[in-house]
């Protein structure tokens, strides 16, 4: 198959693009390398996928070094023609869409840059979709959706008409458009509703990661509402392996619209997280207990059910096994940066 992954260059865009070219799949990354977060850790990501930064030209596909069947593009989802181009080009089978600007803190800075990509982004996907070959999207949405009045655990079948951050509203907002090209032109749509990812090169803009770096440099870490917060963390691997098993056994009859949690079903405390991470690298964490930030929830909790019922699969790695593997990367890469 002929398969589109956007947010290529991203956290699970990266580890997604791997899985589909180990099942033989032909694939096209897409990403437009924003600056939200550090970009060498994007070019990292696409390096350890054989795409090289020097190779990489707006607009222009750069085939992998690794493997004849990796094309990354750099090229932005709300550049329309860009995006029509690209569609006419490939015909694409299936589309994942794991570019957006993520962040619930940022959106409250710059409210704008989540309705260009979440919403006028994934607009264009849709259209793209609608105008060309693809027969099935699959999409990020997210845990934040539950906002914070939903029962524990949250169920897929709970009302999420109650948004706390403009982030979670965007996602809301994707599930919503999803459900209207289903309805009007018969596209399948998966949204995947992830918990707190975290592991090996992860997003330095979330807490696993903020946490770690400041413990080994022996920085304060903010500690949001006095560390009474659970968060449902899932280790990548688990995220992969999800959205893979819903890749590989979907039902093709007849389209489908869904959205499925994909998380450990598991809430830590995030004190407990904390002293995994202090066990794991042999140092304390200097804390400031500091109040709950704006827009965020106070806990997630995924109920996995309706992923294990339909795929039969369920997140299993423990949080002190997936720390350990996200420390030993993180000592790795953080080496051999500095060593140039
Ligand atoms: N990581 C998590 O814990 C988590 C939890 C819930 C939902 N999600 C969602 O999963 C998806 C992937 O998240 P991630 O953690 O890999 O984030 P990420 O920021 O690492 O990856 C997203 C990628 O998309 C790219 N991008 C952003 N806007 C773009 C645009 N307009 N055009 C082209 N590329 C663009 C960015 O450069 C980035 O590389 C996102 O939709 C995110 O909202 C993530």
């Amino acid at each position: 198959m002929n398969i589109l992954v956007t947010g290529a260059a991203g956290f699970i865009g990266s580890n997604l693009v791997k899985a589909l070219l180990t099942r033989g799949h032909r694939v096209v990354g897409l990403d437009n390398i924003n600056s939200y977060y550090d970009t060498r850790l994007k070019y990292a990501r696409l390096a350890y996928a054989g795409i090289e930064q020097g190779d990489i030209r707006d607009g222009r596909m750069t085939t992998s070094s690794l493997s004849p069947d990796y094309r990354f593009i750099k090229l932005d989802l709300t550049d329309r023609i860009g995006m029509e181009r690209l569609f006419a080009d490939e015909a694409f089978d299936v589309v994942i869409n794991m570019a957006a600007q993520a962040g619930v803190r940022y959106s409250i800075e710059n409210p704008q840059a989540y309705i260009d990509s979440n919403v006028v982004g994934f607009l264009n996907v849709l259209e793209c979709c609608r105008h060309h070959t693809v027969k099935t999207l699959l999409y990020a949405s997210s845990s934040s959706v539950y906002g914070t009045d939903c029962d524990v655990p949250f169920r897929e079948d709970a009302p999420t008409d109650s948004p706390v951050s403009l982030y979670a509203a965007t996602k809301k907002t994707d599930e919503l458009m999803a459900h209207v090209y289903h309805k009007l032109y018969g596209l399948t749509t998966i949204g995947l509703r992830f918990f707190t990812v975290y592991g090996p090169a992860g997003r330095p803009d979330m807490a696993p990661f903020l946490f770690l770096k400041s413990i080994l440099e022996g920085k304060t870490i903010r500690v949001f509402n006095h560390g009474h917060l659970d968060r449902d963390f899932t280790y990548i691997d688990d995220i992969t392996e999800g959205v893979m098993q819903i890749f590989d056994r979907m039902p093709t009859a007849e389209p489908l619209c869904r959205v499925y949690n994909i998380g450990r079903s598991e809430p830590v405390q995030l004190m407990k997280f904390i002293h995994v991470l202090e066990d794991t690298c042999g140092k304390k964490a200097v804390m400031e207990m500091t109040d709950m930030q704006p827009g965020d929830v106070l806990r997630t909790y995924a109920d996995t059910t309706r992923l294990y019922e339909d795929f039969g699969y369920r997140p299993s790695v423990s949080v002190e096994e997936g720390i350990r593997r996200f420390y030993e990367w993180y000592v790795d890469y953080t080496n051999s940066h500095h060593n140039g």
